[in-house]
């Protein structure tokens, strides 16, 4: 267990070195980041899709809450990532495939809509355009009412009001964890429409 949880330090380490950019952080998140950002979904969502998995602390906690593994739908851009999660998940769809153009997941979903988005993406280092089209290509994929859940290690939500609204999404920060370097919060964004339903309405 220790000796995995080092091997996937030095291989992250590796893999930052590499796309500092794209990585965008020197060791995976904590356990209680991963507990954090999982606790909304359960095994009756269906499919769930992650993005950015890299090496899978996420991916382990969505299967501890009881997501089935041929469930998971894991979208990672680093070639090493992805090749340690198709090892360790080998029922889950592990994708070659920028998150950008998610559309590309679709096939993966065999026809049913996804019941929840968690990301691990640097959301905060894409810049507007494409964290626009990671947001539309989520919520295209996305069930009425389900939800897509994002991490960031900055103090306010991680996408700008005016995008939201132009994509007529709401945002809740639904929790956070100083047991993470950095300290990070979870944040869920909805369609607006069923936000205001929920009584959950909240803009950055
Ligand atoms: C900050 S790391 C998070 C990894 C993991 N979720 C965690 O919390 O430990 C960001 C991950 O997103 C992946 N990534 C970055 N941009 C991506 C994109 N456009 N499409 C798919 N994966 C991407 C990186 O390769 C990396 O695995």
């Amino acid at each position: 267990m220790f000796a995995a949880r080092q091997s996937d330090t030095i291989r992250f380490l590796k893999s930052w070195a590499e796309d500092p950019l794209r990585v965008a952080a020197v060791a995976p998140s904590s356990a209680s980041l991963a507990r954090e950002i999982t606790r909304e979904v359960d095994p009756a969502c269906g499919p769930v899709i992650e993005l950015g998995p890299g090496t899978g602390v996420f991916t382990r906690a969505l299967l501890a809450r009881g997501v089935a593994e041929r469930d998971l739908v894991l979208v990672e851009m680093d070639a090493p990532f992805r090749a340690l999660l198709a090892a360790r998940h080998p029922a889950a769809a592990v994708l070659d495939l920028d998150a950008t153009r998610l559309a590309g997941a679709a096939r993966a979903l065999a026809g049913r809509p996804a019941g929840a988005v968690v990301s691990g993406l640097p959301l905060l280092a894409m810049g507007t355009i494409r964290q626009m089209r990671v947001l539309r290509g989520a919520f295209d994929l996305l069930a009425p009412g389900a939800a897509m859940y994002q991490f960031t290690y900055g103090p306010r939500c991680p996408v700008p009001g005016p995008i939201l609204r132009r994509l007529g999404l709401a945002a809740h920060r639904i929790g956070g964890t100083l047991r993470n370097l950095p300290p990070a919060a979870v944040w869920r964004f909805r369609r607006l429409d069923e936000s205001v339903t929920r009584g959950a309405l909240s803009l950055a």
